[in-house]
């Protein structure tokens, strides 16, 4: 018995090891983790961060199954959040949500976070939670976000330890620095946090 919980703990241990090591996109099939409460970094702290506000036009990258999407989309008035995730799946379920909140001013986008579809200056903001550690090359999805971000605009980066893929404030400030992001504040801890920075204008 005990055995058989030192090998499931040591399998368990071994499996986030490798997920840390091989970034990719948590499968739909497992969207059941991110419909449970993501304790740390709350809706209501996302919005306390992001300042979401009517007529803006805000970009959330790997919405999942949208645990954030439709409280900040419920705050655009006369504006439009815009979701982008690697798998289609997790946008048509956005899509499904949104429709039976009965809200309109959501627009689903499948694309990689890498290389994205947009203009430059799109956005007035963007944020992604428990996203960044899934991509591959951190450096390039941040530079992205400055891109498709108007200069002076925001992006909020959540975190939380739970996460195989974890991504420590550190590491990320540093990351964003060099993609063009000033850091602007942090709300949380080591265990789980929202980072705000804002897009450098162009010298
Ligand atoms: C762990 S889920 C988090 C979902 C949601 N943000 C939440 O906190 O509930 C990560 C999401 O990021 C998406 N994702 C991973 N890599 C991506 C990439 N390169 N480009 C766009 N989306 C990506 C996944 O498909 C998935 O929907």
């Amino acid at each position: 018995m005990r055995r058989a919980a030192i090998l499931a703990i040591g399998a368990l241990l071994g499996a986030a090891l490798w997920w840390r090591r091989n970034p990719s996109a948590m499968p739909y099939w497992q969207r059941f983790f991110v419909e449970l409460p993501h304790p740390g970094i709350t809706r209501e702290r996302l919005v306390e961060v992001l300042e979401p506000r009517p007529r803006e036009r805000l970009l959330e990258v790997g919405p999942g199954t949208g645990y954030y999407a439709l409280t900040v989309a419920e705050r655009l008035d006369g504006g439009r959040l815009e979701v982008y995730d690697l798998q289609k799946e997790m946008v048509d379920h956005v899509m499904r949500r949104t429709a039976e909140r009965g809200l309109t001013n959501v627009t689903g986008w499948t694309g990689d976070a890498q290389q994205m579809l947009f203009e430059d200056n799109r956005f007035d903001g963007a944020y992604l939670t428990v996203v960044l550690g899934e991509i591959p090359n951190q450096d390039l999805a941040l530079e992205e976000l400055a891109r498709v971000v108007k200069p002076g605009g925001r992006v909020v980066v959540g975190e939380i330890a739970l996460d195989p893929h974890f991504v420590s404030f550190g590491s990320l400030r540093e990351r964003a620095e060099r993609a063009g992001l000033e850091f602007e504040r942090r709300l949380g801890g080591g265990f789980a946090y929202f980072a705000r920075f804002r897009v450098r204008a162009a010298a």
